[in-house]
């Protein structure tokens, strides 16, 4: 039997992660979204595209939740995207009531899923989704490091001229600002980058890989969302094809890397049923303080939507 994926969030993020999705072919889609219509369009559109692309994915449009009953993954991407001049931070107040929600809706309908959080401020949202779920830890996780390392493979690639097939890249902590690119862990078939480039040059593209996606609503006015979309993609084949891939993303750690009760960005193993295995690689002094420095940032946010929680009670 075909699996289950919904996509909750039918803007430019959820309907371009249906759209690489459906050309994966092996599972029916949900794509879900409060605005009538909205949803229902794209995925008839989605559906049309189907015998030209080559997929036979059923794609289904909705406003209620119900449609989403019994799927294996649910990737929540609803909430409001940044404009230029906001970090993602600025989202938190908005976007923790929205997550909140559609948090609530998800878990009595697939009880068994794994969520996958894309909505920002990424790690603090999935603070939210693990606390109003009541899912083990291992089946909320957020996308963010995926994205952030295919931003500095792109860049790697583009510098050294050579085919992104043979940059592997890993970057780590938060999803903002003082997120930890990590050179001595991103190779070039193999080889570290630290070999290959000067180091000044690494720290400049270390830096626009960090301001990646700021960059892009500089130019958009608004998020990206291929690079998010196919992020996510690679993550929800990670689970519904139980492949064990060896990726960086946000997990709730307790106690791996000295980090307590906080989802932070690093390497996992993912596969069916979600989280698998926390890798913990040795950190030089440098980013190990690095990733500390973003871990901090992460629980400054977590600690402010307890403030606006108690606030609102
Ligand atoms: C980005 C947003 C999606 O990094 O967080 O582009």
């Amino acid at each position: 039997m075909r699996g289950k994926v919904t996509v909750v969030g039918a803007g430019m993020v959820g309907a371009t992660t249906a759209q690489y999705l459906a050309q994966k072919d092996y599972a029916d889609i949900v794509l879900v979204d409060i605005v009538e219509k909205l949803p229902q369009g794209k995925a008839l559109d989605l559906m049309q595209a189907g015998p030209v692309v080559g997929y036979d994915t059923r794609i289904t449009g909705a406003n209620s939740y119900d449609a989403t009953a019994g799927s294996d993954v649910v990737v929540i991407t609803s909430g409001s995207p940044r404009k230029p001049g906001m970090s993602r931070d600025d989202l938190l107040r908005v976007n923790m009531n929205i997550v909140g929600s559609v948090t609530q809706e998800i878990v009595g309908r697939s009880p068994d899923c794994v969520i996958v959080v894309v909505t920002n401020p990424l790690d603090a949202m999935c603070h939210v989704a693990l606390q109003r779920s009541g899912f083990p830890s291992e089946r909320v996780i957020g996308q963010a490091g995926v994205l952030d390392s295919a931003r500095f493979r792109a860049f790697i690639a583009r510098e050294l001229d050579v085919s992104i097939e043979d940059v592997t890249a890993f970057v780590l902590g938060g999803h903002g600002d003082t997120m930890v690119p990590l050179p001595r862990y991103s190779t070039v078939a193999g080889i570290p980058i630290t070999e290959l480039l000067p180091a000044e040059r690494i720290g400049e593209i270390a830096a626009r890989t960090a301001n990646g996606g700021g960059e892009i609503v500089q130019l958009l006015g608004t998020s990206a969302y291929y690079a998010p979309a196919a992020s996510v993609v690679e993550m929800v084949d990670a689970i519904m094809l139980d492949k064990n891939r060896v990726i960086p993303c946000s997990v709730y750690l307790q106690g791996q890397y000295g980090i307590q009760d906080l989802y932070v960005g690093v390497p996992v193993k993912l596969g069916a049923g979600g989280l698998k295995q926390i890798l913990e690689i040795t950190l030089t002094d440098e980013e190990g303080a690095a990733l500390q420095r973003s871990a901090g940032a992460v629980r400054e946010l977590v600690e402010a939507m307890d403030r606006l929680g108690a606030e609102a009670q």
